[in-house]
Protein backbone atom coordinates (compact mmCIF):
# COMPACT_ATOMS: atom_id res chain seq x y z
CA UNK A 1 0.00 0.00 0.00
CA UNK A 2 1.19 3.29 -1.06
CA UNK A 3 2.43 6.11 2.24
CA UNK A 4 0.32 9.22 2.75
CA UNK A 5 2.16 12.07 1.62
CA UNK A 6 2.60 14.31 5.18
CA UNK A 7 1.99 17.18 2.87
CA UNK A 8 1.28 18.51 -0.25
CA UNK A 9 1.23 21.98 -2.14
CA UNK A 10 -1.36 22.43 -5.39
CA UNK A 11 -3.32 24.61 -7.08
CA UNK A 12 -2.31 27.61 -4.62
CA UNK A 13 -3.09 25.74 -1.22
CA UNK A 14 -0.88 23.63 1.39
CA UNK A 15 -2.76 20.08 1.65
CA UNK A 16 -1.48 19.01 5.17
CA UNK A 17 -2.34 15.69 6.71
CA UNK A 18 -4.41 15.41 9.82
CA UNK A 19 -2.11 13.43 11.89
CA UNK A 20 -4.30 13.37 14.78
CA UNK A 21 -6.51 11.64 13.12
CA UNK A 22 -4.14 8.63 12.34
CA UNK A 23 -4.52 5.55 12.37
CA UNK A 24 -7.79 5.47 11.27
CA UNK A 25 -8.83 8.40 9.12
CA UNK A 26 -6.82 9.96 6.12
CA UNK A 27 -7.93 13.36 5.93
CA UNK A 28 -5.98 16.83 4.36
CA UNK A 29 -6.27 19.99 6.20
CA UNK A 30 -6.33 22.61 3.64
CA UNK A 31 -4.74 25.47 3.99
CA UNK A 32 -4.90 28.66 2.15
CA UNK A 33 -3.44 31.21 5.00
CA UNK A 34 -0.37 31.62 6.83
CA UNK A 35 -2.64 31.46 9.76
CA UNK A 36 -4.04 28.52 9.11
CA UNK A 37 -0.48 26.35 8.75
CA UNK A 38 0.47 27.79 12.10
CA UNK A 39 -2.86 26.59 13.60
CA UNK A 40 -1.69 23.10 12.30
CA UNK A 41 1.60 23.09 13.57
CA UNK A 42 0.81 24.22 16.88
CA UNK A 43 -1.85 21.64 17.32
CA UNK A 44 0.57 19.26 15.67
CA UNK A 45 -2.17 18.05 12.99
CA UNK A 46 1.57 18.31 11.52
CA UNK A 47 4.54 17.48 13.30
CA UNK A 48 8.08 15.94 13.65
CA UNK A 49 11.12 18.70 13.29
CA UNK A 50 11.75 18.38 9.53
CA UNK A 51 7.95 18.51 8.68
CA UNK A 52 6.90 21.50 10.67
CA UNK A 53 9.88 23.18 8.56
CA UNK A 54 8.60 22.55 5.95
CA UNK A 55 4.84 23.28 6.36
CA UNK A 56 6.07 26.43 7.91
CA UNK A 57 8.43 27.33 4.42
CA UNK A 58 4.85 26.93 2.62
CA UNK A 59 3.01 29.01 5.10
CA UNK A 60 5.31 32.03 4.00
CA UNK A 61 4.46 31.25 0.72
CA UNK A 62 0.83 31.36 0.99
CA UNK A 63 1.59 34.71 3.08
CA UNK A 64 2.90 36.43 0.25
CA UNK A 65 0.24 35.32 -2.27
CA UNK A 66 -1.46 38.31 -4.14
CA UNK A 67 0.86 40.88 -2.72
CA UNK A 68 0.97 43.39 -5.49
CA UNK A 69 3.58 46.00 -3.38
CA UNK A 70 6.71 44.21 -2.79
CA UNK A 71 7.70 45.92 0.73
CA UNK A 72 4.36 45.37 1.53
CA UNK A 73 4.76 41.95 0.93
CA UNK A 74 7.64 41.79 2.25
CA UNK A 75 6.44 43.07 5.55
CA UNK A 76 3.52 40.42 5.72
CA UNK A 77 5.96 37.73 5.18
CA UNK A 78 7.83 39.13 8.17
CA UNK A 79 4.93 38.86 10.14
CA UNK A 80 3.98 35.58 8.79
CA UNK A 81 7.43 34.01 10.12
CA UNK A 82 7.30 36.17 13.45
CA UNK A 83 3.49 33.63 13.89
CA UNK A 84 5.02 30.82 13.02
CA UNK A 85 8.07 31.10 14.54
CA UNK A 86 6.11 31.18 17.91
CA UNK A 87 4.56 28.09 16.89
CA UNK A 88 6.79 25.37 18.61
CA UNK A 89 10.02 26.40 20.38
CA UNK A 90 12.32 23.01 20.13
CA UNK A 91 12.81 21.88 16.95
CA UNK A 92 15.51 23.67 15.26
CA UNK A 93 14.35 22.87 11.46
CA UNK A 94 11.12 25.00 12.10
CA UNK A 95 13.82 28.73 12.76
CA UNK A 96 16.20 27.10 10.71
CA UNK A 97 13.75 26.62 7.32
CA UNK A 98 11.77 30.17 8.46
CA UNK A 99 15.15 31.83 8.49
CA UNK A 100 15.88 30.44 5.02
CA UNK A 101 12.74 31.46 3.37
CA UNK A 102 13.20 34.83 4.62
CA UNK A 103 16.90 35.59 3.18
CA UNK A 104 15.21 34.55 -0.03
CA UNK A 105 12.36 37.12 0.37
CA UNK A 106 15.00 39.53 1.03
CA UNK A 107 17.12 39.01 -2.23
CA UNK A 108 14.05 38.41 -4.17
CA UNK A 109 12.56 42.00 -3.31
CA UNK A 110 16.59 43.20 -3.87
CA UNK A 111 16.61 41.91 -6.90
CA UNK A 112 13.15 42.75 -8.06
CA UNK A 113 12.04 39.22 -8.54
CA UNK A 114 8.21 37.80 -8.13
CA UNK A 115 8.37 37.23 -4.26
CA UNK A 116 5.65 34.71 -4.71
CA UNK A 117 7.50 32.74 -6.88
CA UNK A 118 10.95 33.00 -5.38
CA UNK A 119 9.26 31.65 -2.14
CA UNK A 120 7.17 29.11 -3.69
CA UNK A 121 10.35 27.75 -5.71
CA UNK A 122 12.33 28.03 -2.31
CA UNK A 123 9.54 25.71 -0.73
CA UNK A 124 9.40 23.04 -3.25
CA UNK A 125 13.31 23.11 -2.76
CA UNK A 126 13.46 22.31 0.98
CA UNK A 127 10.66 19.54 0.13
CA UNK A 128 12.67 17.64 -2.51
CA UNK A 129 15.93 18.22 -0.50
CA UNK A 130 13.78 16.69 3.00
CA UNK A 131 13.58 13.40 0.95
CA UNK A 132 17.32 13.27 -0.76
CA UNK A 133 18.44 14.10 2.74
CA UNK A 134 16.47 11.18 4.17
CA UNK A 135 17.42 8.72 1.46
CA UNK A 136 20.96 9.46 2.02
CA UNK A 137 20.67 9.10 6.10
CA UNK A 138 19.03 5.82 5.46
CA UNK A 139 22.19 4.54 3.63
CA UNK A 140 24.94 5.36 6.21
CA UNK A 141 23.00 4.21 8.88
CA UNK A 142 21.57 0.97 7.68
CA UNK A 143 25.23 0.10 7.61
CA UNK A 144 24.90 0.14 11.14
CA UNK A 145 21.86 -2.29 11.39
CA UNK A 146 22.68 -6.05 11.73
CA UNK A 147 20.99 -8.47 9.44
CA UNK A 148 18.28 -9.72 12.28
CA UNK A 149 18.47 -7.07 14.32
CA UNK A 150 15.51 -6.24 16.78
CA UNK A 151 15.57 -2.43 16.42
CA UNK A 152 13.63 -0.10 19.13
CA UNK A 153 12.82 3.54 17.56
CA UNK A 154 10.74 6.08 19.76
CA UNK A 155 8.17 8.65 19.07
CA UNK A 156 7.79 9.12 15.29
CA UNK A 157 10.77 9.80 13.46
CA UNK A 158 9.68 8.55 9.83
CA UNK A 159 7.82 9.49 6.68
CA UNK A 160 5.35 11.40 8.34
CA UNK A 161 7.63 13.66 10.79
CA UNK A 162 9.26 14.95 7.29
CA UNK A 163 8.60 15.34 3.87
CA UNK A 164 9.33 11.89 2.87
CA UNK A 165 10.92 8.79 3.83
CA UNK A 166 11.82 9.47 7.65
CA UNK A 167 15.20 9.86 9.46
CA UNK A 168 15.18 6.84 12.10
CA UNK A 169 12.65 4.87 9.87
CA UNK A 170 14.71 5.73 7.00
CA UNK A 171 17.56 3.96 8.44
CA UNK A 172 15.60 1.23 9.15
CA UNK A 173 13.77 1.32 5.81
CA UNK A 174 17.37 1.64 4.00
CA UNK A 175 18.56 -1.65 6.32
CA UNK A 176 15.15 -3.35 4.92
CA UNK A 177 15.54 -2.44 1.36
CA UNK A 178 19.18 -3.64 1.21
CA UNK A 179 18.02 -7.03 1.85
CA UNK A 180 18.29 -7.16 6.11
CA UNK A 181 15.77 -8.98 8.02
CA UNK A 182 14.52 -6.86 10.44
CA UNK A 183 11.79 -6.53 13.47
CA UNK A 184 11.18 -2.78 14.92
CA UNK A 185 10.05 -2.47 18.69
CA UNK A 186 8.15 0.43 19.06
CA UNK A 187 7.15 2.13 22.46
CA UNK A 188 3.91 3.71 22.57
CA UNK A 189 5.32 7.51 23.30
CA UNK A 190 2.74 9.07 26.15
CA UNK A 191 1.06 11.28 25.85
CA UNK A 192 0.46 11.93 21.94
CA UNK A 193 1.27 8.09 21.29
CA UNK A 194 2.96 9.02 18.11
CA UNK A 195 4.62 6.04 18.57
CA UNK A 196 1.69 3.24 18.76
CA UNK A 197 -0.28 5.79 15.89
CA UNK A 198 1.82 7.07 13.90
CA UNK A 199 5.07 4.68 13.45
CA UNK A 200 2.77 1.25 13.66
CA UNK A 201 0.62 2.97 10.59
CA UNK A 202 4.08 3.10 9.10
CA UNK A 203 5.78 0.12 9.55
CA UNK A 204 2.42 -1.41 8.97
CA UNK A 205 2.16 -0.08 5.41
CA UNK A 206 6.01 -0.70 4.55
CA UNK A 207 4.84 -4.79 5.74
CA UNK A 208 8.00 -4.60 8.46
CA UNK A 209 6.92 -6.90 11.19
CA UNK A 210 6.39 -4.55 14.46
CA UNK A 211 5.45 -4.86 18.23
CA UNK A 212 4.28 -1.71 20.04
CA UNK A 213 5.25 -1.47 23.90
CA UNK A 214 4.28 0.68 26.48
CA UNK A 215 7.41 3.32 27.21
CA UNK A 216 7.98 1.67 30.81
CA UNK A 217 8.64 -2.08 29.24
CA UNK A 218 11.82 -0.80 26.69
CA UNK A 219 14.54 -1.58 29.81
CA UNK A 220 13.36 -4.96 31.01
CA UNK A 221 13.47 -6.02 27.03
CA UNK A 222 17.23 -4.27 27.28
CA UNK A 223 17.73 -6.09 30.68
CA UNK A 224 16.91 -10.02 28.37
CA UNK A 225 18.98 -8.67 25.65
CA UNK A 226 16.39 -8.32 23.18
CA UNK A 227 17.08 -4.81 21.69
CA UNK A 228 19.89 -5.58 19.48
CA UNK A 229 20.21 -0.87 18.55
CA UNK A 230 17.83 1.62 18.96
CA UNK A 231 17.76 4.15 16.25
CA UNK A 232 15.77 7.78 16.66
CA UNK A 233 15.61 10.93 15.43
CA UNK A 234 16.33 14.38 16.75
CA UNK A 235 14.46 17.92 17.18
CA UNK A 236 17.64 19.50 17.57
CA UNK A 237 21.04 18.20 18.24
CA UNK A 238 23.60 20.79 19.53
CA UNK A 239 27.02 20.78 17.89
CA UNK A 240 28.99 22.69 20.65
CA UNK A 241 28.34 19.99 23.45
CA UNK A 242 26.45 16.99 21.37
CA UNK A 243 23.30 16.76 23.81
CA UNK A 244 20.53 15.56 21.89
CA UNK A 245 16.58 17.29 22.38
CA UNK A 246 14.16 14.87 21.51
CA UNK A 247 10.26 13.72 22.48
CA UNK A 248 10.05 12.90 26.25
CA UNK A 249 11.10 9.69 27.00
CA UNK A 250 14.66 9.59 24.79
CA UNK A 251 16.69 10.31 28.16
CA UNK A 252 15.11 7.38 29.71
CA UNK A 253 15.97 5.26 26.83
CA UNK A 254 19.95 6.71 26.40
CA UNK A 255 20.10 5.74 30.25
CA UNK A 256 18.84 2.28 29.60
CA UNK A 257 20.52 1.52 27.02
CA UNK A 258 23.74 2.76 28.41
CA UNK A 259 23.47 0.77 31.32
CA UNK A 260 22.63 -2.70 29.15
CA UNK A 261 25.27 -2.31 26.65
CA UNK A 262 22.90 -1.08 23.80
CA UNK A 263 23.67 1.44 20.57
CA UNK A 264 21.96 4.22 20.43
CA UNK A 265 21.71 6.42 17.29
CA UNK A 266 20.66 9.42 16.61
CA UNK A 267 19.55 10.08 12.69
CA UNK A 268 19.34 13.70 12.30
CA UNK A 269 19.77 15.72 9.04
CA UNK A 270 22.03 19.62 8.99
CA UNK A 271 18.68 21.16 9.57
CA UNK A 272 18.61 19.21 13.12
CA UNK A 273 21.83 20.94 14.12
CA UNK A 274 22.09 23.68 15.98
CA UNK A 275 25.60 25.56 15.55
CA UNK A 276 25.14 27.88 18.17
CA UNK A 277 23.25 27.31 21.59
CA UNK A 278 23.85 25.36 24.90
CA UNK A 279 21.66 23.29 26.54
CA UNK A 280 20.66 26.26 28.68
CA UNK A 281 19.72 28.43 25.96
CA UNK A 282 17.03 25.71 24.22
CA UNK A 283 13.66 26.26 25.49
CA UNK A 284 11.51 22.85 26.21
CA UNK A 285 8.48 22.67 24.91
CA UNK A 286 5.59 22.61 27.78
CA UNK A 287 2.35 21.70 26.50
CA UNK A 288 -1.29 21.49 28.21
CA UNK A 289 -1.98 18.88 31.12
CA UNK A 290 -4.88 17.91 29.15
CA UNK A 291 -2.50 15.80 26.65
CA UNK A 292 -1.39 14.04 29.75
CA UNK A 293 -4.76 13.70 31.65
CA UNK A 294 -6.57 12.56 29.29
CA UNK A 295 -6.61 9.48 26.58
CA UNK A 296 -8.10 9.74 23.14
CA UNK A 297 -10.40 12.76 24.43
CA UNK A 298 -11.27 10.92 27.70
CA UNK A 299 -10.22 11.89 31.41
CA UNK A 300 -8.16 8.83 32.75
CA UNK A 301 -7.34 10.78 36.51
CA UNK A 302 -9.73 11.91 39.31
CA UNK A 303 -11.18 15.95 38.33
CA UNK A 304 -9.07 18.39 39.41
CA UNK A 305 -6.19 16.24 38.87
CA UNK A 306 -2.52 18.71 37.74
CA UNK A 307 -0.31 17.35 35.40
CA UNK A 308 2.93 18.05 33.97
CA UNK A 309 4.47 17.88 30.01
CA UNK A 310 7.45 18.34 29.28
CA UNK A 311 7.23 17.20 25.39
CA UNK A 312 11.28 16.72 24.81
CA UNK A 313 14.34 15.73 26.58
CA UNK A 314 18.09 16.25 26.48
CA UNK A 315 20.23 13.59 26.32
CA UNK A 316 23.69 14.42 27.11
CA UNK A 317 25.97 13.18 24.61
CA UNK A 318 27.83 10.39 26.84
CA UNK A 319 24.91 8.19 25.70
CA UNK A 320 24.60 8.28 22.30
CA UNK A 321 26.90 6.19 19.76
CA UNK A 322 26.69 8.16 17.03
CA UNK A 323 24.67 10.77 15.11
CA UNK A 324 23.76 9.69 11.95
CA UNK A 325 23.37 12.49 9.30
CA UNK A 326 23.47 13.26 5.27
CA UNK A 327 27.28 13.89 5.57
CA UNK A 328 28.36 10.40 7.06
CA UNK A 329 27.82 9.01 10.73
CA UNK A 330 29.38 10.78 13.70
CA UNK A 331 30.60 11.10 17.16
CA UNK A 332 28.47 13.65 19.17
CA UNK A 333 31.63 15.75 19.91
CA UNK A 334 32.55 15.75 16.64
CA UNK A 335 29.50 17.63 14.65
CA UNK A 336 31.08 21.16 14.96
CA UNK A 337 32.81 20.15 11.54
CA UNK A 338 29.26 19.87 9.46
CA UNK A 339 29.63 23.50 9.80
CA UNK A 340 31.38 23.61 6.55
CA UNK A 341 27.91 21.69 4.89
CA UNK A 342 25.60 24.27 6.21
CA UNK A 343 23.49 26.92 4.08
CA UNK A 344 22.62 29.14 6.88
O1 LIG B 1 6.22 16.37 19.28
P1 LIG B 1 6.59 15.76 17.94
O2 LIG B 1 5.71 14.64 17.52
O3 LIG B 1 6.74 16.82 16.89
O4 LIG B 1 8.04 15.16 18.20
C1 LIG B 1 8.72 14.51 17.19
C2 LIG B 1 9.99 13.91 17.60
O5 LIG B 1 10.37 13.99 18.75
C3 LIG B 1 10.83 13.28 16.54
O6 LIG B 1 11.65 12.31 17.09
C4 LIG B 1 11.73 14.35 15.93
O7 LIG B 1 11.01 15.47 15.53
C5 LIG B 1 12.50 13.82 14.77
S1 LIG B 1 11.48 13.64 13.36
C6 LIG B 1 12.40 13.12 12.05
Amino acid sequence: MQEPKTLYWEGGTLYILDQRLLPHREKYLRCTSYRQVARAIKDMAVRGAPAIGVAAAYGLVLAARGGAKPDKTLEKVRKAAEALRSTRPTAVNLFWAIDRMVSVADWAVSKGLDLYQALLQEANRLMEQDVETNKRIGEYGARLIPDGATVMTYCNAGALATAGYGTAIGVIRAAVEGGKKLSVLVPETRPRLQGARLTAFELSRLGIPYRIITDNMAAMLMSRGQVSCIVVGADRVLARTGHVINKIGTLSLAISARYFNVPLYVAAPLSSIDFESTPEMVKIEERGEEEVLRVAGKLIAPKGSRAVNLAFDITPPELVTSIITEWGVYEPSGLASLRRYSTT
